[in-house]
C-alpha cells in the first residue's frame, strides 16, 4: 500500500521523525539533535508504542533501534516498508553488529548507525533521508525523461525490472553490487541510481579499480598529507573525500589487490578515512556502489576477494541483462542509438537483410557492441542506406578467440587444435597409436604422418 497524493506533506513543511528506542538517553539525544535541525519528533519506547504513532502520523523518517523490548527493530522497517512505503527507516545497530546492519539493509532500511551514535553521521543521514525525492516524482521524472541520453532504453520485462529496482535502490543508502556482462550498463545504472537518489546534488565519483597502480591505491582512494611521500608537494584529497555526499563507484572492483581491500572494509565499515601521512581518521558520508564484469562470488571462492568486504559491498545485487536475454529491445535500441550518433543529422535507413542480421546477433558486448556497429555502419554506408556489409558482424565474431586472435594465423590456429587433439586421443589410449587413431577417425598411416609433422613426442 502506497500513501494517496492527499496524505502527502506539501514540500517546504518540515517533516517529523519517529524515533523507536527503549533508552531513555539515546531518545533524548536523538529527540535534541533533531530539535536542533528545526524538527520535531515523537519518542516511541516499544514496537507496539511505534505502531500506535505511525497510525495517526505521516513520518518523513523513522530512526530506530534494533533491539526493543517487544520485538526488533526490523519489524518496524518490514512493517514500514508493507505499509508505509515513503517513510525511509534508519536502524540503529549495537557496536560490532555488522551482520544486523546488513539484515535492515537487505529487509529495506534506508541506512543504519552503529552505536555509539556519532553525531555528525546522524545529521547527514537524517538530511539525505528528508532530501529524497518522493516516489510520485520519481516515476514522473523517469517517464517524461525516457528515451533521452543517459536512460536505460528498452521495454523488455528484464530491463522494466533493471529500471524498477534502479529506482528502489535510489531510495536507500545501501551498498549495490551491480553484476552484467562487459558492456550491459552497469555504469549507466550506477548513475542512475546517484542521479535519482537524495545524493544527486553531490558527485558521483567512478573508479576504476583494475587501472591503478598498487603503490599509490591508498593515496588515491583515501587522499594524502604534503610530505607523505616523494612527490607529495600539497595535501590532496582522494576518491572517498571527492565523493563526500554522494556516490563512489567501484568498477571492476574484483580487481582490487586483497592489502586494499582491507582498507577499503575498513573504510566502509567505520565511514571513517585516514588520508596517508595523517594520524587522525575523518569522516566520510559517501555510498558504495561497486561492478564487475566477472562473477564476484568465484573471486570469494577462489580466494582472491575478501568474503567479509564481498558481504558488505553486495548486500543487494542488481542484475544488468545481457542484450541476448532481451533481443525485442534491439529494434528501439537501434532507432534511439542512430539518431543519438547521427545528431541533427537524418538517421540511416536500414535494409531488411542488415535489420534481420542485428536481430539475430548474439553481442558478446552488448549494448556498446551495438553502439560501435552501429557508429561503424553510420561512417561506412553510401547513400542514406546501411547495408549488411556496412554492419561487418561476420569480421567482428572471428576476433572473438578463434583464428586471428592475437595475430595468430589460420594455419597456426589449425595446428593448435590438431596437436590437441591428438594428444587427448594418445592420453585416453595409453599412448597406443592403433587405438587413437581409431578414436579420430583416422587412418594409423595419416596419424602417424601428422605426430610427425606436428612434432609431438612420446
Ligand atoms: N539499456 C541501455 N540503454 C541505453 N544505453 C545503454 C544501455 N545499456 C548500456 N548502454 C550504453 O552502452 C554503453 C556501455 O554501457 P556501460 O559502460 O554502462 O556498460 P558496463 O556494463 O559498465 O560495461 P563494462 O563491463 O565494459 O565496463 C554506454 O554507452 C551506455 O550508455
Ligand atoms: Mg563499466
Amino acid at each position: 500500500m502506497s500513501v494517496s497524493k492527499s496524505d502527502r506533506r506539501p514540500r517546504g513543511e518540515k517533516a517529523r521523525v519517529l524515533v523507536v528506542d527503549d533508552e531513555a538517553d539515546i531518545r533524548e539525544l536523538l529527540d535534541l539533535t533533531l530539535a536542533r535541525m528545526g524538527l520535531s519528533a515523537d519518542c516511541a519506547a516499544t514496537v507496539a508504542e511505534a505502531k500506535k504513532y505511525l497510525e495517526r502520523e505521516h513520518y518523513g523518517l523513522c530512526l530506530t533501534d534494533m533491539r526493543l523490548p517487544d520485538g526488533e527493530g526490523l519489524d518496524i522497517v518490514r512493517l514500514i516498508g508493507a505499509q508505509y512505503g515513503e517513510t525511509p527507516v534508519a536502524v540503529i545497530t549495537a557496536f560490532g553488529s555488522a551482520d544486523n546492519a546488513v539484515a535492515a539493509l537487505k529487509a529495506g532500511a534506508f541506512d543504519y548507525l552503529a552505536k555509539p551514535v556519532a553525531l555528525d553521521q546522524l545529521r547527514s543521514l537524517i538530511k539525505s533521508a528528508l532530501n529524497l525525492p518522493l516516489r510520485g516524482d520519481l516515476s514522473v521524472a523517469a517517464a517524461t525523461t525516457d528515451g533521452m541520453a543517459g536512460q536505460l532504453i528498452g521495454d523488455s520485462p528484464s530491463i522494466a525490472t533493471a529500471r524498477e529496482m534502479i529506482g528502489k535502490l535510489a531510495r536507500s543508502q545501501a551498498p549495490v553490487y551491480i553484476s552484467g556482462e562487459s558492456g550491459s550498463g552497469k555504469e549507466l545504472a550506477a548513475r542512475l541510481i546517484h542521479r535519482q537518489s537524495a545524493r544527486h546534488g553531490a558527485p558521483f565519483v567512478p573508479v576504476n579499480c583494475g587501472a591503478i597502480p598498487e603503490n599509490l591505491m591508498e593515496s588515491e582512494f583515501f587522499g594524502y598529507r604534503k610530505g607523505a611521500f616523494t612527490g607529495a608537494d600539497s595535501d590532496r584529497d582522494g576518491f572517498f573525500q571527492a565523493a563526500n555526499g554522494g556516490t563512489l563507484f567501484l568498477d571492476e572492483v574484483a580487481d582490487l589487490p586483497l592489502a586494499m581491500q582491507v582498507k577499503l572494509l575498513r573504510a566502509i565499515q567505520e565511514k571513517r578515512v585516514r588520508k596517508v601521512g595523517f594520524a587522525t581518521e575523518d569522516p566520510v558520508d559517501v555510498r558504495i556502489v561497486s561492478a564487475t564484469h566477472r562473477k564476484l562470488k568465484d573471486c570469494v571462492d577462489a580466494g582472491n576477494f575478501r568474503q567479509d568486504l564481498y558481504y558488505r559491498l553486495n548486500v543487494i545485487e542488481l542484475k544488468m541483462p545481457s542484450l541476448r536475454e532481451r533481443q525485442e529491445d534491439i529494434p528501439l535500441l537501434i532507432e534511439t542509438l542512430l539518431a543519438r550518433i547521427c545528431g541533427d543529422r537524418p538517421p540511416p535507413e536500414l535494409s531488411v537483410e542488415a535489420m534481420r542480421a542485428l536481430g539475430a546477433y548474439s553481442y558478446p558486448g552488448n549494448v556498446r557492441e551495438l553502439e560501435n556497429i552501429l557508429e561503424r555502419a553510420w561512417a561506412l554506408c553510401a547513400g542514406g542506406k546501411v547495408l549488411l556489409d556496412d554492419l561487418q558482424l561476420a569480421a567482428e565474431s572471428a576476433v572473438e578467440g578463434g583464428a586471428g586472435h592475437d595475430g595468430e594465423t589460420l594455419d597456426d590456429h589449425m595446428n593448435r587444435v590438431e596437436r590437441q587433439l591428438i594428444l587427448e586421443a594418445l592420453a585416453k589410449t595409453g599412448f597406443n597409436r592403433t587405438a587413437a587413431a581409431r578414436l579420430l577417425g583416422v587412418t594409423f598411416r595419416s596419424l602417424r604422418y601428422r605426430i610427425e609433422r606436428l612434432g609431438i613426442e612420446e
